[in-house]
């Protein structure tokens, strides 16, 4: 990896000017604010664009545009084949769609000798490291801004903010494999800490209760969505909930006061017939930023890459550019309002959701969001929903959204390790099911999204079922 990373180091450095293309989420803004200020370090003129999805039309405007180098971040390898011809690099972790490619993910022995075109391109796929869990987009681009310069080791920061926005130390509560790596080159330079603590969302910038009240990995049972019955659950266990006026925050808490919390919430998960597994989530490592400052979003890797992905579902990228860049006036402001708004639009999706019901189908579950999901969040909605305990896991979830841009239908899957452990590939679905109805899809194992016309709906979960039904050993 380090050898392909420094020829496209090289390459980069020696273009005039470089046009970056990224996907817009927290990963992919965080791999776009990498090569963005390991390029203007080198003093080169930048441009950046945040796209959804790299389609074949998105491709087209690009081959009739000027730009210069093209330096596609956190997408392209499920598009090698029509990039051909293009001056481009890529810094990716989805899965590489060519079929040797993907033999080679299998057989991880033939991953080496795999054969494709011409583009330079770093992708972990193709190094025998898992793009789902060890290395994400964002890391991917650091290894190259690394070699670009060992000063832009700092960025590091961003590449554990990066992986940590695509769920990757959620799995086991910790950043593993190459991730963890990087995650070093941070804490030697002092941009990152790691410790253990709850990993609740919000332990940084919530109120107590909130934390509580809002917890879906894991779901507290009696707790979760039940303000009234978190605040007494902390009141019976001691726990001041304001001081001064002002709400307590769980990082303030002692030791002793988080062991309390955190036994009483694992009594409750295992009274209610919860597996450890799930008790195990409660707690995981925690990465925070020492730059920025205490009690805010910005100091801890979740709260901020939560941040982050509120701007790309808006197609707001840029903002979480800025943010990530060091703007903390105007555009953070502008970021936590879309975050704000983002979370009253979840919290209405899933109340959709609840009122239309979750179909459950041979072999997955599926809903359809209509126009009422936008087609932006509703992969987030289909995660969510599964991880809600109101569904089976045994069963990979579906979604469908109708598209406001395109004419069309947005699919979002998601699955759960234990699927992916016995074979499920939701990546390959995706693609698969989605070309046989004329549309276009991939992603990861665990979590893929495709984009198929109107009208065949059906035929495409047809498609799936069968498809999933070959994966899975039921
Ligand atoms: O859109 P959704 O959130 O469901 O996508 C899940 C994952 O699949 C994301 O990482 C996304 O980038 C990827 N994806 C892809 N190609 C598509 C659609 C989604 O690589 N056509
Ligand atoms: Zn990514």
């Amino acid at each position: 990896m380090k050898k392909k990373a420094g020829e496209i180091a090289e390459k980069v450095l020696s273009a005039e000017e470089v046009q970056i293309i990224s996907h817009i989420d927290a990963d992919g803004i965080t791999s776009a604010s990498i090569a963005y200020r390991a390029l203007e370090r080198a003093g080169e003129a930048v441009e950046v664009e945040f796209i959804k999805q790299l389609d074949e039309a998105k491709i087209e405007e690009i081959r009739d545009g000027d730009h210069g180098l093209l330096w596609f971040t956190d997408l392209g390898s499920g598009q090698i084949n029509s990039l051909k011809g293009l001056d481009c690099v890529i810094t990716d972790h989805h899965e590489p769609v060519n079929r040797e490619e993907k033999l080679g993910i299998k057989e991880r022995e033939n991953i080496l000798n795999y054969s494709t075109s011409e583009i330079l391109k770093l992708n972990p796929h193709h190094h025998g490291i898992n793009g789902a869990k060890e290395l994400s987009g964002s890391g991917t681009t650091y290894l190259v801004a690394k070699q670009m310069d060992r000063k832009n080791k700092d960025l590091s920061k961003l590449a554990v903010l990066g992986a940590v926005g695509d769920l990757q130390a959620s799995e086991g509560g910790r950043l593993i494999g190459k991730n963890r790596e990087i995650l070093q080159d941070g804490v030697e330079e002092g941009v990152v800490e790691k410790r253990t603590d709850a990993s609740l969302y919000g332990i940084e910038s919530r109120p107590i209760p909130k934390v509580l009240e809002y917890a879906s990995d894991p779901i507290l049972p009696g707790l979760s969505g039940q303000e009234s019955a978190c605040v007494n659950f902390l009141v019976e266990n001691d726990i001041q909930l304001k001081e001064n006026g002002r709400w307590n925050r769980w990082y303030l808490l002692s030791k002793e006061e988080k062991r309390k919390i955190l036994s009483g919430l694992a009594k409750r998960m295992l009274n209610q017939g919860f597996p450890v597994r799930n008790v195990k989530r409660l707690i995981g490592e925690i990465y925070e930023f020492p730059e920025e400052e205490r009690g805010t979003m910005l100091h801890q890797a979740k709260e901020f890459s939560t941040l982050l992905n509120s701007c790309g579902r808006y197609g707001e990228g840029k903002i979480g550019l800025k943010v990530c860049l060091g703007d903390r006036d105007e555009y953070l402001k502008k970021a936590k309002d879309l975050l704000e708004g983002h979370q009253k639009i979840l919290v209405d999706c899933l109340d959709y959701v609840e009122s239309i019901g979750v179909e459950e189908r041979d072999h997955f579950q599926f809903f359809h969001g209509q126009d009422r999901i936008p087609d932006t969040v509703v992969g987030t909605v289909a995660g969510m929903v599964l991880s809600s305990g109101d569904v089976d896991k045994k069963l990979p979830i579906v979604a469908f959204a109708r598209s406001d841009e395109r004419d069309g239908i947005k699919v979002s899957s998601r699955g759960t390790k234990q699927l992916v452990d016995k074979g499920l590939d939701l990546s390959v679905i995706m693609d698969e099911c989605s070309k046989e109805v004329g549309g276009e899809g991939g992603g990861h194992d665990v979590a893929a999204g495709a984009f198929i016309p109107h009208g065949k709906e059906e035929e495409f979960l047809e498609e799936v079922g069968d498809m999933i039904d070959s994966q899975l050993d039921w």
